[in-house]
């Protein structure tokens, strides 16, 4: 239900105290700005440390301190199964099985790695769809991926793009391009949200149109992961892959995710690039000839699990179980809402957001185009302890997190902006 939204500090103060999850920002740490916590909207470049994290990380120390190698089979978390410890939550959020989830790595190198086993080029198949402006890293990867295998990227990356002076892709464009290359494409990867605009994709019917036209379909989640909830399984996506640190708050650099459908990964004849980890257990150990794959996403797991890179995840996890994804995102929607609405009251300074209106076609985050002064609002909102990110030329992007952003933030934020001369 849409709720009539009021431009005052009283609305946002009561908003908030009927907010159910408003308790959940007590379990961050804020960094400071005049002796008080900041108003941290940039989540979706890096959440915030939970509280529970020096704890957990200290209870690894100890294990490694006190029982050095013993701890992978006797500490208080065996290392042996790190993974799992995160891997079924991660798979309530996107919606799969737990044996479709697993992480390790970092985020390009498990595109690089799902890549190895989807993109399977076949005479005139050999083709990979993105949109135009996915996240450089991901451009790169399939770059070097088509050139490793003698394709010229220009003829092997087909981009959809934008139509002319528009900033978002329609899903019908996208739906179209898919069936006009039904006959050469091989694998469709698009961002699950693409990260400058936060144009949330329609992943079941890409998935579909990809399926219909005999292509694979994967998706980059970083932006999805924690801010928007999936059902990545009934969708039928063939595969996906995320990081941790942005909505889920796992610290910097912190350990990847993927998601491989179950008639992949319960397939051990799927191809892949495998390491002992990604070995059956009950074998891993006897250093024997001849790799046999775990019947699940843990079988594209290769070195030894990353503990001191899972270890926040683990932590951060245990916060979105109790919030639960559902209720963050009901939360979510209504954040974003009112900050829109707040945005639509300003007549002192001139900005577009580009982020889509429809809540079915974002996440969390509102992206600003300011024509001039966005790097002086930026500055302006720094000096007055809220975090937001600038990316030229001339976009804010503002993501107030349901976990610990509240309608008292945003109210703060337009304000601020209102005043601005
Ligand atoms: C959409 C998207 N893809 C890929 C990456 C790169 O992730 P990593 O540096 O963990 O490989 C990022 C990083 O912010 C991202 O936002």
């Amino acid at each position: 239900m849409k709720k009539a939204f009021e431009a005052t500090a009283s609305f946002a103060q009561s908003m908030d105290e009927a907010d159910e999850l408003k308790n959940f920002k007590n379990e961050f740490f804020f960094p400071q700005h005049q002796g008080k916590d900041v108003i941290y909207f940039c989540g979706n470049s890096l959440g915030l440390q939970p509280r529970s994290v020096p704890a957990a990380i200290e209870a690894e120390l100890k294990s490694w301190r006190e029982l050095a190698v013993g701890g992978y089979f006797n500490g208080a978390n065996p290392w042996l199964y790190y993974q799992d410890y995160v891997s079924p939550s991660l798979a309530t959020m996107v919606g799969a099985n737990n044996h479709e989830v697993t992480v390790m790595n970092t985020l390009t190198v498990n595109v690089h790695l799902l890549l190895q086993s989807f993109y399977k080029p076949s005479g005139k198949r050999f083709k990979i769809m993105m949109e135009a402006g996915a996240f450089p890293s991901d451009q790169y990867a399939v770059e070097t991926l088509v050139k490793q295998f003698g394709y010229a990227p220009e003829e092997a990356i087909i981009e959809v793009a934008p139509r002319n002076g528009e900033k978002l892709l329609h899903l019908e464009d996208i739906l179209s391009s898919i069936h006009a290359h039904a006959d050469s494409l091989a694998v469709v990867l698009f961002g699950g949200m693409n990260y400058y605009t936060g144009q949330l994709f329609n992943m079941q019917q890409i998935t579909k149109a990809a399926h219909d036209a005999g292509a694979i379909a994967g998706f980059d989640l970083a932006h999805v992961a924690g801010n928007v909830p999936l059902h990545l399984h009934n969708w039928d996506v063939d595969f996906a892959a995320w990081c941790s640190y942005k909505y889920l708050n796992a610290g910097p650099g912190g350990v990847g995710a993927i998601y491989v459908h179950e008639r992949y990964a319960g397939n051990t004849d799927t191809p892949r690039l495998a390491g002992w980890w990604g070995n059956e257990e009950k074998t891993r150990f006897k250093m024997e000839k001849g790799f046999i794959p775990k019947a699940s996403a843990s079988g594209w797991n290769i070195s030894t699990a990353q503990v001191f890179n899972t270890v926040s995840l683990k932590a951060s996890v245990a916060i979105f179980d109790k919030a639960g994804i559902d209720r963050l995102r009901a939360k979510s929607i209504l954040l974003t809402g009112y900050l829109e609405f707040l945005l639509q009251q300003l007549d002192n300074i001139s900005f577009e957001i580009i982020t889509p209106a429809q809540a079915e076609e974002r996440g969390a985050q509102l992206s600003l185009y300011f024509k001039t002064d966005g790097r002086r609002i930026h500055d302006e909102m720094h000096s007055n302890g809220i975090i937001v990110d600038y990316r030229e030329p001339g976009v804010i992007r503002v993501a107030p997190a349901p976990l610990y952003c509240s309608f008292a933030d945003v109210y703060r934020f337009y304000d601020i902006l209102k005043n601005f001369k």
